[in-house]
């Protein structure tokens, strides 16, 4: 927890801010902060210490349970201030317009987003199988100035990230599918040099289709929740995974995205495809033009 909010809180009397154990998530000018445990006027002390102490904080929300769904959305309830669910988040030199209640987003990405915009490289194309609002897609096309095929399941989601693929004027780089990721293979004629896939909990789903979008000696970003005490276990369980679902003489290297609960670690593979692809199924499949 931010060490601005604690004081504030033991200003207000509040006892147990400990208890505030996940921290604060600020997107754009909304705080939405996890309370269980709390009484109601103890959370709304808290929301007031919030909005009294972070000057940029307009609106506190309460996060109640995960994040859950299809969509992966936080069920939220207003604690404090105005009463609404929308605003822009900055990170990166990009701005995205976000509602927090109809689409996922999470600040704790920006240093990931950053690193992938970073390793995009001139002429390549790029595939975002999870897009949400635009946040990886806009930073690769805006960094590195290459076309990205964004594709994303919820409405409201692939409708924001077109919004906000025009606040960041690359309209002319980005195109947003609104659709199921598992259809793309069968959709898309075209082949791709970079493919991601921030789906977490869900990647492991929807990697068959990966390995068939992806060009031989292409790169797949691929997230996931695992269990494990410290990197190196979380590491070890990644790989476990991974060995079953590759086809032979990819590659990966894996690393720690972020901690999202006690035990679980978000990690990132970063996936080399061999020249020739095979289907995890051992199957060659070459296809025309691919490398
Ligand atoms: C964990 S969020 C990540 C969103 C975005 N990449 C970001 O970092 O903000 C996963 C996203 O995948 C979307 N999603 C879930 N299943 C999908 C599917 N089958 N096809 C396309 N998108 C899907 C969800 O709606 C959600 O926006």
């Amino acid at each position: 927890m931010p060490r601005l909010i604690r004081a504030a809180l033991e200003r207000a009397g509040v006892e147990g801010a400990d208890r505030v154990s996940s921290g604060v998530d600020v997107v754009g000018d909304i705080a939405i902060v996890r309370l269980a445990g709390f009484s109601a006027p103890e959370k709304q002390k808290i929301a007031g210490a919030i909005l009294g102490e972070m000057r940029n904080v307009r609106v506190v929300l309460e996060q109640e349970g995960g994040i859950e769904g299809e969509f992966r959305l936080r069920k939220l309830a207003h604690l404090a201030g105005e009463r609404r669910t929308t605003t822009v988040h900055r990170e990166n030199g990009c701005a995205f317009r976000v509602d927090v209640a109809k689409a996922y987003f999470s600040p704790r990405l920006s240093t990931e987003r950053l690193r992938i915009a970073g390793l995009a490289r001139p002429g390549e194309r790029v595939l975002n199988m999870f897009a949400g609002v635009g946040p990886f897609s806009i930073a690769i096309a805006k960094v590195a100035g290459v076309k990205v095929t964004s594709c994303e399941v919820n409405e409201a989601a692939a409708e924001l990230h077109e919004a906000n693929d025009r606040l960041n004027k690359v309209e002319d780089l980005v195109t947003v599918i609104h659709g199921d990721a598992a259809e793309l293979p069968d959709v898309l004629a075209e082949r791709f040099d970079r493919i991601l896939m921030p789906h977490p909990s869900e990647s492991h789903r929807y990697l068959p289709a990966a390995l068939r979008l992806a060009k031989g000696e292409g790169t797949i970003h691929y997230y996931r929740h695992v269990l494990g005490k410290d990197e190196a276990e979380a590491a070890a369980a990644l790989r476990g995974e991974l060995r079953g679902l590759l086809p032979e003489g990819a590659r990966f290297c894996s690393r720690r995205v972020r901690e999202v609960g006690p035990r679980w670690v978000e990690m990132a593979a970063d996936i080399r495809l061999p020249g020739h692809k095979r289907g995890a199924g051992g199957r060659v499949r070459r296809r025309r033009g691919a490398g």
